[in-house]
């Protein structure tokens, strides 16, 4: 039921060419430049109505909503807040009938992120959940229900689950973007033409595993890792920590590079790998991480750069670097997350660890 691999885990990595192509199948509409959702009522007048969106979400998909957010302000020009499920409810949260709530959830049973969901809805948000599981009580609780249809996620850190709401999120931004006048037909069939190379771009990033397979050798032993990322990569550096923490239980944080400066930077000396995600792309501000990988540089900290594959400073600045294929802005956080899924399992696989079932997590945490 692995097909051939070890983990869960390493299956649903390399599954993600295919997973990604059954998220969009049949949900692009080209000529017209559009999209089409399955049991989409969400009106026009509705649509152009909304003040305000709030994503609530835990976990790895709160950091889908954090690159989500970059998505849908920049096509559908709303402004979105994203919301630690677990703590929405227990403060007086601003929620109107103009706003859209969209829950995130891999399982959609995920407590508190049900519970912040209702409240919104109570307070009169329409509700959308973003699911990979159709029937599951975020769907029966939601105005609209989008599937991301990665299909079952067995190992208990997201990994299909994670890049599957990236490519919903950005169809779902194209989608109002149209609804709101925000995207022309021409921009929403550029947008769409982004999304159809993304399965061939993660099946040429997944050659990168030998190339992190060595990384993954010699940091192994190291206490504590950072992983530093601006603009949409800020989530991906988020993400690359957690699934690092989770399975390896190498202490490790995701930092946005600009923040290095005030705090982290203390941090670092000859013992500190700092991950850097550095695609060369205008949102990242390319020019700004690259002065993050000196200053790490000039402390003795080692530099992993994750950077394009036609990128010739950056290599010649780090310690290691894995190329990566060039995707638009806001679409890189899915084809960047890759090598850091990767780094993450080998790491957890070379210290012997239960990588499917690591220790004091589960699959859905129906707890609040
Ligand atoms: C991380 C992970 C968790 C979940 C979180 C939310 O690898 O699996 O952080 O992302 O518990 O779960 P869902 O998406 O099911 O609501």
């Amino acid at each position: 039921e692995k097909g051939g691999h070890k983990h869960f885990m390493h299956k649903e990595i390399w599954e993600q060419p295919r997973a990604i192509a059954d998220t969009l199948r049949g949900r692009m509409l080209l000529s017209e430049g559009d999209i089409h959702f399955e049991g989409w009522n969400l009106s026009p007048e509705k649509a152009r109505a909304i003040s305000k969106v709030t994503i609530l979400a835990c976990g790895t998909s709160w950091h889908s909503g954090v690159a989500g957010k970059h998505m849908i302000e920049s096509l559908a020009r709303l402004p979105v807040e994203v919301e630690l499920a677990s703590e929405f409810r227990y403060r007086d949260p601003i929620v109107d009938s103009s706003h859209l709530a969209i829950a995130i959830s891999q399982s959609g049973e995920t407590a508190d992120t049900l519970a912040a969901f209702k409240e919104a809805k109570r307070r009169g948000a329409t509700a959308m959940a973003i699911c990979n599981v159709m029937g599951s009580a975020m769907t029966r609780e939601a105005d609209i229900s989008v599937l991301t249809n990665a299909g079952p996620e067995i190992g208990v850190a997201s990994t299909k689950a994670f890049t599957t709401q990236l490519v919903t999120l950005y169809m779902l931004a194209i989608k109002l973007g149209r609804m709101r006048g925000t995207l022309t037909v021409k921009q929403a069939q550029e947008h769409l033409t982004h999304l159809t190379e993304i399965p061939k771009m993660i099946e040429d990033v997944l050659k990168c595993e030998p190339s992190v397979k060595r990384v993954a050798r010699d940091f192994m032993n190291s206490q504590d890792f950072l992983f530093l990322g601006r603009g949409p990569m800020h989530p991906v550096a988020l993400e690359g920590a957690l699934k690092l923490k989770e399975i390896s239980y190498i202490h490790a944080e995701g930092y946005a590079g600009g923040e290095m400066k005030h705090g982290p930077i203390a941090l670092i000396d000859e013992k500190m790998p700092v991950v850097v995600i550095a695609p060369k792309q205008p949102h990242v501000a390319y020019e700004k991480i690259i002065g993050n990988i000196e200053e790490v540089r000039a402390r003795g900290g080692k530099v992993i750069a994750i950077i394009d594959e036609d990128d010739a400073h950056v290599s010649s600045l780090a310690d290691h670097v894995i190329r990566i294929p060039p995707a638009c802005a806001l679409l890189a956080p899915v084809v960047a997350t890759i090598p850091l899924q990767l780094l993450a399992y080998h790491v957890a696989e070379m210290r012997g660890n239960d990588v499917d079932q690591p220790r004091n997590l589960a699959k859905s945490v129906t707890v609040e």
